[in-house]
């Protein structure tokens, strides 16, 4: 059976999108989904490409049994070829996402939503860069992916 490719994104591919990936791999690992998944995560931006998710982040997903192990890369064009779904965190990872695509002369056969489309017990219609929060930003970033990436996983099944 082919795979499904999933790409979480946000900007620096170091705080929202590995927690997503994360949470998303952790959920289809339990559900005995893993080999039907092809997941990934990128940043819009190329500041912190080859670095480990930030610290924070990692000790704030381990708490919940969770972990990051993910290396920052920069979306590509080509990413538009090998995904089902590109999920953005917010709307200017969209629009970005959109902007790139629209550039590419590739076969643009990925569906690029807001992961915040699928949530259900949170409000928020964008996940909140924590980068320069505090620490609760973390735990609440986690909260918010938690459930909305769930959402998304039963939006497919
Ligand atoms: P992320 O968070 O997009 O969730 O990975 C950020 C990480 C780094 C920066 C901004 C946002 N930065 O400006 O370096």
């Amino acid at each position: 059976m082919k795979k499904i490719a999933v790409l979480f994104v946000c900007l620096g591919n170091i705080c929202r999108s590995p927690a997503a990936e994360a949470i998303f791999i952790n959920l289809i690992e339990r559900k005995g989904l893993t080999d039907a998944f092809i997941v990934d995560s990128a940043g819009t931006g190329n500041w912190h490409i080859g670095k480990k998710a930030d610290s924070r982040m990692r000790i704030a997903a381990e708490r919940r049994e969770i972990n990051i192990l993910s290396r920052a890369r920069q979306i590509t064009s080509e990413d538009f070829e090998k995904f089902n779904y590109i999920l953005a965190m917010d709307d200017s990872n969209f629009r970005n996402i959109q902007d790139l695509k629209n550039r590419s002369s590739s076969n643009n056969f990925a569906s690029i939503k807001k992961i915040q489309n699928f949530r259900s017990l949170f409000n928020e219609q964008e996940v909140p860069d924590p980068y320069f929060g505090g620490e609760e930003g973390f735990d609440y970033v986690l909260d918010i992916l938690e459930d909305s990436v769930s959402g998304f996983l039963e939006s497919i099944s």
